[in-house]
């Protein structure tokens, strides 16, 4: 199905829509409908329980708005961009790169310079795509892509709407560690909404402005954990390897997990386990797993913070989109939140053993060193102990560059009075005040290493979707259809009586439904139209089992009975209402 269609199919069937109509409508964003929001959660819970609940991991929910602080850190305020070329006609924005990558073929045109991207508009004669005039020659420009916001009344304080769920956990690592009792390795989960201020936002809920993101931080000692890798090492994958993409040869790798992380073919275990676990996990929620692969980015094509990374892919509507990230983010993101946040964004780690060091102290007592060192002890001690390390005779003779005070000019911080500046001093270590002595260690500080998946719900949805829609015939009749997995349709059952004149069945079938959504199921209740009409109308929206009430059931001196019919078959079973719950969850989980 065209991926027009399924957007079309998608509004009428009550899974999703383009948001604010009644004003015109707001590109790149989408309200999801009754079904959809029902199939939304559904695969919520499921991603849930697997990197959650599973995992042993903890879920957060963190503010989507948070201050600018935290983006200079992160480095979003920096190289959170995209290319932007603006048409000098009609004055519509278009992102630069994708533009390129239509005309020509080239898969990876976000990797290029703004100026080989306006070099390429150029050659290839590429023309505004709303109203056909030529681009050549126009600017392109980094636009960075977050959301600015103010924080509080008038000016206040400069804030943006998270580009991803991610941030809110890196931010909160200093008490997450607590609540870990500072021990690696461990997991944290968020579920919740980023926004990025996209260019040209497409293809129903594959390109938005605000998004729904499962994000898994799994924080490691790189020198010492594991991942339990033989979980998943016999899961078969289809790999995409740069090198494939490299050498344009397009081959897949058809593998196993253990077999990818052993032949180094994934870098890291960590990456290769979550790639197994996220394997299992897309077939269980009903992707077409001939229609998925893992693709690695190329070099280029790595965000600002990834030092490997691994896109999952499915297909749809002959092209392949990328549905989730596996970034190995190294320690990018807590080196840098140390370094900019109040916090200490480290873990201490425990040796083994204790091990005796030897540390040099310097005297804080600056008089021997006269006053060329400006009085200011911290700056020297700290220039001798990074010049010298913990060897005293290392440094004899040596200069050493000690910043005095601060070039503020205010006048507080430079011990010699001067307004700051940088000093070469040389060392006599007789005279510098420092001596050297062994001490018994515990443990060290170390920052730890991030590895995280990172899934776009929606388009997981629009995926599950388009794997899910089926034609065939039923009783010389064409249907179509969603063979949707059971746990994530949105609803679990229908309930009909078959016909509505008569008490017997419309009582029963009231009772029935009633029961089933105490049981906790999601049930619909439909008495209009044909019983036809009424499974096509379940079958349109993939509810998996639809439960009648006939006169069969109610008549004579056994138990009341219905029949429950199976969407994919069509085949019916007719089951006692006593056991209507245990047999439609049994059927559910297959
Ligand atoms: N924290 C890592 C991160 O945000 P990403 O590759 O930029 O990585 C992760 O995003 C996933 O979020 C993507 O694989 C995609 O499924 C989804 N996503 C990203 N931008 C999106 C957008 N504009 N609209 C819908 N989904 C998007």
């Amino acid at each position: 199905m065209a991926g027009a269609d399924l957007v079309e199919l998608a509004k009428r069937r009550g899974f999703f829509f383009g948001a604010n109509g009644a004003y015109g409508g707001t590109a790149g964003f989408y309200t999801f409908g009754p079904q959809g929001a029902a199939l939304k959660r559904n695969l919520e819970d499921a991603w849930r329980d697997r990197f959650t609940l599973r995992e042993g991991n903890r879920e957060i929910e963190a503010p989507t708005v948070m201050p600018e602080a935290v983006f200079e850190a992160s480095g979003h305020l920096e190289g959170f961009d995209d290319m932007l070329v603006e048409c000098g006609e009609c004055g519509e924005s278009h992102r630069a790169d994708h533009l390129v990558e239509d005309a020509t073929g080239i898969e990876d045109a976000e990797a290029l310079s703004g100026e080989a991207v306006e070099d390429l508009i150029r050659d290839h004669e590429i023309a505004c795509p709303s109203c056909g005039s030529p681009l050549a020659g126009r600017d392109v420009e980094d636009f960075n892509l977050m959301f600015a916001t103010s924080i509080g009344p008038g000016d206040g304080q400069p804030g943006y709407l998270r580009p991803e769920t991610a941030q809110g956990i890196f931010v909160e690592f200093p008490r997450l560690k607590e609540y870990a009792r500072g021990s690696l390795p461990f997991g944290i989960t968020q579920i919740g909404p980023a926004y990025r201020n996209e260019i040209s936002p497409r293809g129903g809920l594959l390109r938005l402005r605000e998004f729904t993101q499962a994000e898994l931080e799994q924080f490691i000692d790189p020198e010492a954990d594991e991942p339990p890798l033989h979980r998943v090492e016999d899961v078969a994958v289809r790999l995409y390897p740069a090198t494939e993409q490299e050498d344009d040869a397009g081959e897949y790798l058809d593998t196993t997990v253990g077999e990818a992380v052993e032949g180094g073919v994934i870098g890291s275990p960590w990456v290769g386990y979550y790639l197994g676990v996220a394997q299992e996990w897309y077939e269980r929620v009903g992707v077409d797993m001939d229609r998925f692969r893992f693709r690695q980015h190329l070099a280029g094509e790595r965000a600002h913070y990834a030092a490997d990374c691994w896109d999952a892919e499915s297909e749809v509507d002959g092209d392949w989109i990328e549905i989730a990230g596996f970034a190995y983010r190294g320690d990018y993101d807590l080196s840098k939140h140390d370094a900019y946040g109040d916090d200490a964004f480290t873990v201490f780690k425990r040796y083994d053993e204790p091990k005796t060091v030897e540390r040099a102290t310097v005297d804080p007592d600056m008089s021997v060193l006269g006053p060329e060192f400006g009085g200011d002890a911290a700056a020297v001690a700290e220039a001798l102990e990074t010049l010298a390390g913990r060897d005293p005779d290392a440094f004899e003779g040596e200069t050493v560059t000690v910043e005095i005070g601060d070039d503020s000019g205010d006048g507080d911080g430079g011990g010699d009075g001067s307004d700051g500046g940088t000093r070469g001093i040389e060392v006599d270590a007789d005279v510098a005040n420092f001596s050297v002595e062994e001490v018994t260690e515990n443990g060290e500080h170390i920052t730890p290493h991030v590895v995280e998946p990172s899934f776009g719900v929606g388009r997981t949805v629009q995926t599950l979707l388009a794997h899910a829609y089926e034609t065939d015939e039923v009783d010389g009749e064409e249907r179509t259809y969603l063979s949707l997995a059971p746990e994530i349709a949105p609803r679990d059952a229908a309930v009909f009586p078959l016909v509505t004149n008569d008490d017997r069945l419309t009582d029963l079938a009231d009772r029935v439904a009633a029961d089933l959504r105490a049981a906790g199921l999601a049930v619909a209740y439909d008495d209009s139209g044909s019983i036809g009409r009424r499974y096509r109308r379940q079958d349109e929206v993939g509810t998996p089992f639809c439960v009648t009430v006939d006169r069969d059931g109610v008549e004579g001196d056994g138990p009341e009975t219905v029949t429950v019919r199976e969407r994919d078959s069509a085949a019916q079973v007719r089951v006692p209402v006593a056991e209507l719950a245990d047999e439609l969850a049994a059927l559910r989980s297959g």
